[in-house]
């Protein structure tokens, strides 16, 4: 292995990142130098030069002291907009969808949808946006939310800015699934992709993980690492010149997204908040999900890995669990809180998450470990929330919003992602008085697939779909 003398003397210009590396105990990057190409020790520096090592030693070191729930106060169930069900409540909601709507014919809203996460547990080698999943068509994620995009366009006679955080492992292949396609009939100026931060995944002793001889494992920093990001790339300078006032915001894997939906803009406005979140019951006390709850004085959302047995379990007087709004990650976010933010200058803490990471051992040979065997850093944007004086918490029905692609297999799968869509197709057909037979479990059998543009929801299809249509099991709209 090369000495660090003589790595400081032959790349002077990368003397503080050397020393920086041999420092923090990370020598072992440079363990394979002699067998690398130039082009390849290039790159292992520049890689080297753009990590912070003593903060990735620090975040190691923090994580290691920390204790379930040690940030935590007494938990209290938060106020949320429930499912409107009585009179009242109906007419809230309605009074909320014509602020919504008002506000999206301004032109003040932009979809923010996030896509920079690596994917690992779903396994497939592009982006997630890229995954063919329509029932029908096999139309992919990122196309549906574009053809809802254009169909919100129409309905409100607006333009709607589409922002998408990408990382830089899937960036590029990501800008070249929209020009392929066209930008899926979206304009090219509306759409701007930008790219979080990355952080490097390290074993359980605080080692960096090497991918191959020369590069290292890095990671995108969490989803909370759009708040730097839309800063450092001037995508909040953008928006603002655009007019925009408020964000809806979105994770890339839910297929069932009711993008910009009205009703959930409109709250937020009339309730004056600064970040607003949607959520659903949770279905069971273990489900994986992160629960929001007031704590130390404000929102939180508390993931599912931070959250206590007890608290986890804990229930009210009528048996329904206490800690049951579970987040899905749709929120409405102020530009001027994001400004507020800002002038905090306080970062999102971050969390560490174990995961299976590929690494190269000790002789040079890839590893696919079957056990945990690294920590990846993650920052989360619901960690805002402690800033924030006003929020509205609306809960939704999970089967109508809320069906994300995560696994291969299984539950939140491609599988049980098409079969979601189908199934709520089913039920707007349904209450259009067109029969569609399902089976036990209460699953359409048979396919559906309708296009946002010909109708983005229950009330659109119902006034065009002909009352007449024979459901033959097949039907693309
Ligand atoms: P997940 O936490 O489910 O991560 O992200 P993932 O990358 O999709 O999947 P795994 O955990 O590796 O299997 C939820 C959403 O947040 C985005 C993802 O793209 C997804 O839309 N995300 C996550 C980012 O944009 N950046 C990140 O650093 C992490």
């Amino acid at each position: 292995m090369i000495s660090r003398e003589t790595l400081e003397k032959e790349y002077p210009n990368y003397k503080r990142c050397i020393e920086s590396a041999f420092e923090s105990c990370q020598s072992h990057l440079f363990r394979w130098w002699d067998e690398i190409t130039d082009a390849e020790k290039k790159r292992l520096l520049e890689q080297t030069a753009a990590i912070d090592f003593q903060f990735v030693q620090k975040l190691f070191n923090d994580n290691r002291r920390k204790t379930k729930n040690s940030l935590l106060g007494d938990l209290v169930p938060p106020q949320i907009t429930p499912i409107p069900k009585t009179a009242r409540e109906l007419e809230l909601a309605q009074g909320a969808r014509q602020i919504g709507e008002a506000s999206l014919r301004r032109g003040e809203i932009a979809v923010l949808t996030v896509a920079g996460g690596h994917g690992t547990r779903l396994g497939s080698n592009g982006p997630k946006g890229t995954l063919p999943i329509a029932p029908i068509s096999g139309k992919s994620i990122f196309q549906l939310h574009a053809e809802k995009i254009r169909a919100v366009q129409q309905k409100y006679h607006t333009y709607i800015p589409w922002y998408i955080m990408t990382s830089e492992t899937n960036d590029r292949v990501t800008q070249d699934f929209f020009q392929s396609h066209r930008f899926f009939g979206l304009d090219t100026e509306q759409v701007c992709f930008f790219t979080q931060g990355m952080l490097p995944a390290v074993d359980l002793r605080g080692k960096l993980l090497m991918n191959s001889k020369s590069d290292i494992v890095m990671s995108p920093n969490g989803h909370g690492g759009t708040i730097i990001a839309l800063k450092e790339k001037g995508i909040l300078e953008d928006m603002e010149e655009r007019g925009i006032k408020h964000i809806f915001y979105h994770q890339v894997d839910n297929v069932l997204i009711k993008i910009a939906d009205p009703v959930f803009v409109g709250h937020h406005l009339k309730n004056d908040a600064e970040m607003s979140l949607k959520i659903v019951k949770k279905r069971h006390p273990e489900e994986k999900v992160g629960v929001v709850v007031h704590s130390n004085g404000h929102l939180q959302v508390i993931e599912y890995s931070e959250l206590s047995h007890e608290d986890m379990h804990a229930r009210n007087e009528d048996g329904a669990l206490k800690y049951d709004a579970g987040n899905i990650a749709v929120h409405m976010i102020s530009i001027d809180f994001l400004e507020k933010i800002y002038q905090h200058g306080d970062a999102l803490p971050f969390h560490a998450a174990l995961k299976k990471v590929p690494y190269l051992d000790d002789k040079g040979e890839t590893i696919n470990p079957e056990e945990n065997n690294a920590i990846k850093f993650e920052s989360f944007i619901f960690d805002v929330l402690k800033y924030i004086e006003k929020g509205v918490i609306m809960e939704v029905l999970r089967d109508d919003e809320f069906s994300p692609v995560k696994n291969m297999e299984g539950e939140n799968s491609p599988t049980t992602a098409r079969q979601d869509m189908i199934n709520l197709f089913g039920r707007w057909l349904r209450n259009a008085g067109i029969s569609v037979p399902a089976d036990a479990q209460g699953n359409v059998i048979g396919l559906i697939e309708i296009n946002p543009c010909f109708a983005l929801d229950e009330e659109e299809l119902r006034n065009k779909i002909d009352k007449h249509l024979q459901f033959n099991g097949n039907l693309i709209v």
